[in-house]
């Protein structure tokens, strides 16, 4: 059994190296391009107090470390499933720790920050973060996981001063649903009694919780905000979070005069003022007491609408964080804490993580469309259909035909030969989502879209066989060439 003090001590002690950062930027290497990113702020007199890179290859990610020496370097993994009961079986999990590890290393980060979500669950995959079973059961796996990630990094991911970056859990976005058993502000209470992470709070994502919960049916933003921070573990988050919302493209525009918007994450659109009023909100409260940063992602957004956004941020925010990141830091001091190791992770009983594996195939049947709502995590999802159906007839058709990849321009003549045998493209979404699949490599949704692409097409017209290898092997040699080089070329690659 983990011992809450314990594992709060062992947070504390992890803390209390980290120095603050301020106000930064979370950013993509290639999305907008980081250099010009970095020389345009520069040109108008603006320093990021650091920033957050995601995932990208090694050499790419060493390059930023050398190109801008001096910035404090943080790192936004990508694909460490660790909401899933079964991802430590993977024979790919122990490879991406390394990786992770690796690139951690590679840019001295600060910390790890990864999504409490996976595009990965019981054999089926997705194109974007889907959020966790919010349940106990749920919890415990999580924090067994992250215990077991933390404790790689301390093996091997030391930095210069011997220290270890620390696991950073950001709370996921809702796409338009949600399901559990449990408010997810406990969700998180749970996660942290049991694991010495830290945390990451995403305005956006808390925004898309009030609007995708019954929340927002009950009671009104400011409230939901309050008695939300009032029971999440506020005085386990480091870094705060800001990014864009917007309605989804396969949604359509909304009506005039439409209260309340159908917003979504969405990194490359303008930050909505209401996020910034939240933002105050959060500052505000007591309970936020290990604050280190404050980052505006800003990975696929135009460069002008960054500086401007960074600008007007600095220029309203700038005391506030700094207010809000001392309050934390003396009182740990006098703490006089020693060094602790890693937590170790609670061994969950074998019946308990196959019922929640059993829980997750579920969870992927129904958001894909191919089991009814029912069961008892979605009972408020049942009540409340439109959401639901929105993800399982819209937004997921959509993933899977355009998004990271639009079938049509990656196979230009496949897709007219299929036409012309009257297949018709959406086919391939009940195809995608018919049987679970074993894993045959770590997640990367553009060469999975290849893998399941030319299995359809063999499948429904074995007589286009031959032009559908064809454009496979030209897709898979044009992005293995772009991984090598670190350098991007095409739209395709953005599997975010
Ligand atoms: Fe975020």
């Amino acid at each position: 059994m983990v011992n809450s003090d314990f594992v709060q001590q062992d947070f504390q002690h992890r803390l209390m190296i980290l120095p603050p950062q301020g106000i930064g930027l979370s950013v993509d290497v290639y999305s907008p391009d980081l250099f010009e990113l970095v020389n345009t702020l520069r040109e108008r007199g603006l320093q990021p107090g650091y920033l957050e890179v995601f995932k990208a290859s090694t050499t790419a990610l060493t390059a930023v470390r050398r190109a801008v020496p001096d910035m404090a370097l943080a790192y936004h993994g990508e694909g460490l499933w660790i909401t899933q009961p079964d991802v430590q079986e993977s024979p790919f999990f122990q490879q991406d720790v390394g990786e992770m590890v690796t690139q951690l290393n590679s840019i001295q980060s600060l910390w790890l920050n990864h999504e409490c979500a996976t595009k990965q669950m019981a054999g089926y995959s997705f194109g974007t973060y889907v959020p966790p079973l919010y349940t106990q059961l749920s919890a415990e796996v999580v924090a067994a996981n992250i215990a077991t990630v933390q404790q790689a990094m301390d093996r091997q991911g030391r930095r210069a001063d011997g220290t270890a970056p620390l696991f950073l859990l950001e709370m996921p976005p809702l796409t338009y649903f949600s399901a559990g058993t449990i408010p997810i502000p406990h969700f998180f209470r749970l996660v942290t009694a049991l694991a010495p992470c830290g945390l990451v709070l995403d305005i956006g994502h808390l925004w898309t919780v009030y609007r995708y919960t019954t929340a927002c049916r009950r009671i009104s933003l400011d409230r939901f905000v309050q008695e939300f921070l009032d029971e999440f573990p506020l005085e386990r988050v480091v870094e705060i979070h800001m990014a864009g919302l917007a309605c989804h493209e396969s949604v359509g525009e909304p009506k005039a005069g439409e209260e309340l918007l159908e917003w979504i994450d969405a990194h490359a659109a303008p930050i909505p003022s209401i996020l910034f009023t939240m933002l105050e909100q959060v500052l505000a409260h007591p309970n936020l007491v290990s604050l280190r940063a404050v980052a505006l992602e800003v990975d696929t957004k135009p460069i002008e609408m960054i500086v401007e956004e960074y600008a007007a941020a600095v220029r309203r925010f700038s005391l506030l964080v700094q207010q809000t990141m001392s309050r934390g830091t003396g009182v740990e001091q006098l703490m006089g804490l020693r060094p602790r190791p890693a937590s170790v992770e609670k061994p969950m009983c074998q019946s308990h993580r196959q019922q929640l594996c059993d829980d997750y195939a579920r969870y992927a049947q129904i958001i894909s469309g191919q089991a009814p709502v029912t069961g008892p995590e979605w009972q408020d999802v049942a009540a409340e259909a439109t959401g639901v159906t929105r993800y399982r007839t819209s937004y997921v058709p959509h993933e899977i035909l355009h998004w990271g990849g639009d079938l049509t321009e990656m196979f230009p003549q496949t897709c007219r030969a299929l036409v012309e045998r009257g297949v018709c493209l959406t086919e391939f979404v009940a195809f995608w989502f018919r049987s679970p699949r074993p894993l045959t490599r770590s997640y990367d949704f553009f060469l999975l879209k290849i893998e399941r692409f030319l299995e359809f097409v063999t499948e429904r017209a074995p007589d286009v066989r031959g032009c559908v290898q064809q454009e496979c092997d030209m897709l898979r040699q044009a992005y293995a060439q772009v991984n090598e080089v670190g350098e991007p070329v095409m739209e395709m690659e953005r599997t975010r």
